[in-house]
């Protein structure tokens, strides 16, 4: 019998809601993103975040379940985004979803926000399956994990300071690019020389595979003030393209090291700084070298969705995860 499950997420800016079949197949992806409203401000402001979030859910529920051809009454359980994220913006989804639960009596599902995007490959990709290393990169968290089965993660490294998509999202204001910086950094890249500044690379102790990206971020700042106080004109496309290389760089060398360490034969790539080109590019040729595959999802499934939500959603489920009427959000949750 087929199992359909509807995502439903609003940890920061985007509104999303999807109905996916059976883990794998994505019948709806119905996303309402904030963008343009955040964009004036240089970022995202939670409390505009979390009232647009109330405006907009019901409907995108309901276009969601419109375009999958289905009604409440065919779904098994409604998965819910529960942390970690911004607790405004992650209750509207919870309450949705609790509300939902409660009137046609559906099972609830917890889901850590984390563990969808990395879930996004799964609906990319129909035959792949655990085990393997997953490099999960976004403007809140940069981790490398473990994806030991459907359900069972264990975190390799993480970021010290800043996630990635921040730091991408930090130079591109230093640029004077716009918000979210990460798209625009990597189309002004491709106009620059990634060799023209020696940006640091950061390397912690020989034996972590954690990152930090708060060095680079400074040397960039440093290097641009330093060229605008001396009335020298600043080449952007190679301040973005240099950047770009060293962050780049430190994702894919400790991504192969975390896949070495463990034996996988697979590397996935997740969050939104996965639609980055430059990455993508880096860590196939990078993986070849050492016989590892890559995998990653199309940019769509690699920033904020409900599809992913819909998808982790129905792996708990099959193993009988459920939440009760008092699932909370939780700003910080652990993976
Ligand atoms: O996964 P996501 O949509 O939201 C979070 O969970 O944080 O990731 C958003 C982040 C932003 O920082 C954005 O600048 C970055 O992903 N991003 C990119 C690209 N597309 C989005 N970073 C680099 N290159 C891209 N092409
Ligand atoms: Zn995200």
């Amino acid at each position: 019998m087929d199992t359909y499950i509807l995502g439903i997420e609003s940890s920061c800016d985007e509104t999303a809601a999807s109905v996916v079949k059976n883990g794998r197949e994505v019948l709806s992806n119905v996303i309402n993103t904030q963008i343009d409203i955040h964009k004036k401000y240089g970022g995202v402001v939670p409390e505009i975040a979390s009232r647009k979030h109330i405006e907009n859910i019901d409907a995108v529920i309901d276009e969601a379940l419109l375009q999958a051809g289905k009604t409440l009454d065919d779904i098994d359980a409604i998965a819910v985004t529960n942390g970690p994220g911004l607790v405004g913006a992650l209750l509207v989804g919870v309450s949705e979803a609790k509300a939902m639960a409660y009137a046609k009596g559906l099972p609830l599902v917890p889901v850590h926000h984390i563990r969808g995007h990395i879930t996004a490959n799964f609906l990319a990709h129909k035959d792949l399956e655990p085990p393997f290393v997953c490099l999960v990169a976004s403007g809140g968290h940069s981790h490398i994990v473990n994806v030991k089965s459907y359900t069972d993660f264990e975190v390799l490294g993480r970021t010290r300071d800043d996630a990635a998509g921040e730091a991408f999202d930090k130079i591109a204001r230093v640029l004077g690019l716009g918000y979210p910086g990460g798209p625009l950094v990597d189309k002004l890249a491709k106009e620059g020389n990634p060799k023209a500044i020696d940006f640091p690379r950061v390397k912690m102790d020989k034996d972590s595979l954690d990152f930090s990206f708060s060095g680079v971020k400074t040397a960039v700042i440093n290097y641009t003030h330093k060229l605008e106080q001396n009335g020298e004109e600043i080449n952007r496309a190679d301040v973005a393209a240099s950047f770009q290389d060293a962050v780049t760089d430190a994702l894919c060398e400790h991504t192969i090291e975390g896949a070495k360490r463990v034996g996988a034969k697979t590397v996935a790539i997740a969050g939104g700084v996965a639609a980055n080109s430059n990455l993508r590019e880096k860590m196939t040729k990078e993986c070849e070298k050492h016989g590892i595959s890559v995998v990653y999802p199309p940019p769509v499934l690699c920033t904020d969705n409900a599809a992913m939500i819909a998808a982790a959603g129905y792996y708990s489920y099959m193993e009988g995860v459920r939440a009760d009427l008092d699932l909370n959000a939780i700003p910080n949750l652990p993976l």
